[in-house]
């Protein structure tokens, strides 16, 4: 074949693919077949010295020709490759179905305690804390838990076993109340919401983990009759004027007297339920006078000031409220259940 209809041929062909290229891989590959160092153009211009001297001039320009048209148009295909992948990114598909926020809300439990405290800080009560891994003398003994108390049993207790038993989850907000007095002179009024665990059967009434407000009150002359006020204050303003309570006599190693406090079971009416174990009362809390022994191991004097200590589950009080019939539900996050508060 002729070296200029080559030339015509090769020019023909490079074009038609240059309208193809898309992506920047396509151009590197056009590059290396058309315009690198071993490339179709290079080839010919390697031809150039096999052609006759006389011809040399005009198949040198048309060859130099080709390759600067072909440099031009492989330059503003790389550009229009440029341009799309930008429009590309801002381009909408508006027939895609948007994706929906949901708005989230707070746990049942986190809305009970939240109330709990509204009512509590409502008449004078301030807010404290302490660790969920407690030891033995906050959880038990500062508390005047004799050493066989069956309590401290492995049964009810998750110990941290590295350290042969002195340091447990706490099985309950009381030992806040030492801490509480062991950092503060009479009076003292506050509440102490928080977590804590047993090692229990999981039942439909109990669960390993669940909450305790614990609520101290110390300072001269406390009676029992604040105590009975206080509580029945509180229940009917957490349910409704019209709840029915009963006090119980009770024994608790940190408080004596010592009393629970049922509620009227709402779930049933009072008719009886698997909640309730068919009684129709269900026990939301235990309180008393605090125990004088208390008392010394923080160094309060017995004589001087007197108190009332109480500690409620919240997770009973949830059930109560809103009518659920399984204490686990709180736990397992399901989107279905919790949705509804
Ligand atoms: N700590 C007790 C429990 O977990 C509840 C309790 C009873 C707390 C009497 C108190 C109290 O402060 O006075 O069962």
């Amino acid at each position: 074949m002729e070296m200029l209809e080559e030339i015509l041929k090769l020019r023909e062909e490079a074009t038609a693919s240059l309208n193809l290229l898309k992506t920047q891989e396509d151009a590197e590959n056009f590059r290396l077949q058309y315009l690198s160092r071993k490339g179709s153009v290079a080839q010919l211009f390697e031809r150039l010295k096999e052609v006759p001297k006389e011809e040399k001039p005009a198949i040198g320009k048309s060859l130099n020709e080709l390759r600067n048209f072909l440099e031009a148009e492989f330059e503003s295909a790389g550009q229009r490759i440029a341009a799309a992948k930008t429009a590309d990114i801002g381009k909408i598909d508006l027939s895609i179905p948007g994706r929906k926020r949901y708005i989230g809300r707070k746990h049942p439990l986190t809305q009970t305690a939240e109330e709990i405290k509204r009512i509590f800080t409502g008449i004078g009560f301030g807010i404290a804390d302490g660790p969920e891994i407690e030891d033995d003398y906050h959880n038990f003994e500062a508390l005047n838990f004799p050493p066989d108390h069956p309590a401290r049993d492995m049964q009810d207790t998750f110990f941290v076993k590295s350290d042969g038993g002195k340091y447990m989850l706490r099985t309950h907000t009381s030992g806040v109340q030492i801490r509480v007095m062991e950092n503060n002179k009479p009076p003292v009024r506050v509440i102490m919401p928080g977590r804590v665990y047993r090692n229990e059967a999981i039942s439909a009434r109990s669960y390993c983990l669940f909450h305790q407000v614990e609520g101290l009150y110390v300072d001269k002359n406390v009676s029992l009759a604040e105590l009975k006020g206080t509580i029945s204050y509180f229940v009917k303003e957490f349910f409704n004027a019209n709840a029915k309570l009963r006090f119980r006599p009770s024994f608790f190693p940190f408080t004596e007297p010592s009393a629970e406090v049922d509620v009227n079971c709402f779930l049933c009416a009072g008719k009886g339920c698997r909640i309730c174990k068919y009684s129709g009362w269900l026990e939301i809390m235990g309180c008393g006078m605090v125990d004088p022994n208390v008392f010394k191991q923080v160094k309060y004097d017995e004589n001087e000031v007197s108190g009332f200590a109480f500690g409620m589950g919240i997770d009973r009080l949830a059930i109560l409220r809103y009518g659920i019939d399984d204490i686990r539900l709180f736990f397992e996050n399901d989107l279905r259940f919790l949705n509804q508060f």
